[in-house]
């Protein structure tokens, strides 16, 4: 299936106001065919408005690094979808590693967030991976079924459009070294064939994005792979000039 392909930068909790400038109008003067690629930066929540401000007039998205699940109330330090579409935010990260790993984030707590997000107009990415100790296993195919249904839990498929899946094999994240071709090849495939499985009548399943120390010199290949629709960029989209080969070469990849 020909889809247009979208590349995410995961800001995580990096840069401050000054260097988020300077990466903004470097990126902004970058000439890319928003027909081929999609754009989204995830910055810290605190620049998210300044981000917002900085590419509205561009074809650049912005996404916020998480949200809550209830639309108010008392959830100190937690910020709500109808927050984010108020600032004009339109994508939002769910279910990240380190999300699950460092704040106990569970899969009921990501469905709902999916299904607060994606009733609400966001559009979500929403990751799952597995953990090392569970590869060497051989559990990897049954702990990214049981993340994906749980995550699309009651999910309506008129929303599945605008849901993107990121696979990121979690101890390949931040390591430098990428998952090998074969393996980023195998889970994606296994994704959409569940897919597919979960919505057979649906013509617009997610796409399915590779995360996990992409940079500029494994983007090639990584991309040309069946079932690769985008890449999320963590290290490597702290430089912009990294960040916009990443881009370039994505908008240059066969369909
Ligand atoms: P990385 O991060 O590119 O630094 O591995 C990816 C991510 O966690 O989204």
């Amino acid at each position: 299936m020909n889809r247009k392909k979208i590349v995410f930068a995961n800001w995580k909790m990096n840069l401050d106001r000054v260097r988020i400038s300077k990466f903004l109008e470097e990126l902004l003067n970058l000439k890319f065919n928003s027909d081929k690629v999609d754009i989204v930066i995830a910055p810290p929540l605190v620049y998210l408005s300044d981000t917002l401000n900085k590419v509205s007039l561009s074809e650049v998205s912005v996404a916020a690094q998480n949200t809550f699940y209830e639309h108010n109330g008392p959830y100190t330090g937690e910020v709500s979808v109808d927050m984010l579409k108020d600032i004009g935010c339109t994508w939002v990260m769910i279910g990240h590693s380190e999300r699950r790993q460092h704040l106990l984030e569970t899969n009921e707590m990501i469905n709902k967030k999916v299904l607060l997000a994606t009733q609400n107009g966001l559009k979500v990415i929403c990751c799952l991976g597995e953990t090392y100790e569970e590869r060497r296993q051989g559990k990897t195919f049954s702990k990214i079924l049981d993340q994906l249904k749980r995550a699309l839990r009651e999910v309506d498929e008129k929303h599945l459009s605008n849901i993107v899946i990121g696979y990121e094999p979690i101890w390949v994240i931040g390591s430098g070294k990428a998952a090998e071709l074969k393996d980023i090849k195998e889970a994606h495939g296994f994704i959409s064939e569940e897919l597919k499985n979960m919505y057979p009548k649906s013509k617009q399943l997610p796409r399915i994005v590779y995360g996990g120390s992409v940079d500029s010199n494994n983007i090639g290949e990584i991309i040309n792979l069946n079932n690769v629709d985008g890449v999320l960029v963590g290290s490597a989209s702290l430089d912009c000039e990294k960040f916009c080969d990443i881009v370039i070469k994505t908008e240059y990849s066969n369909d």
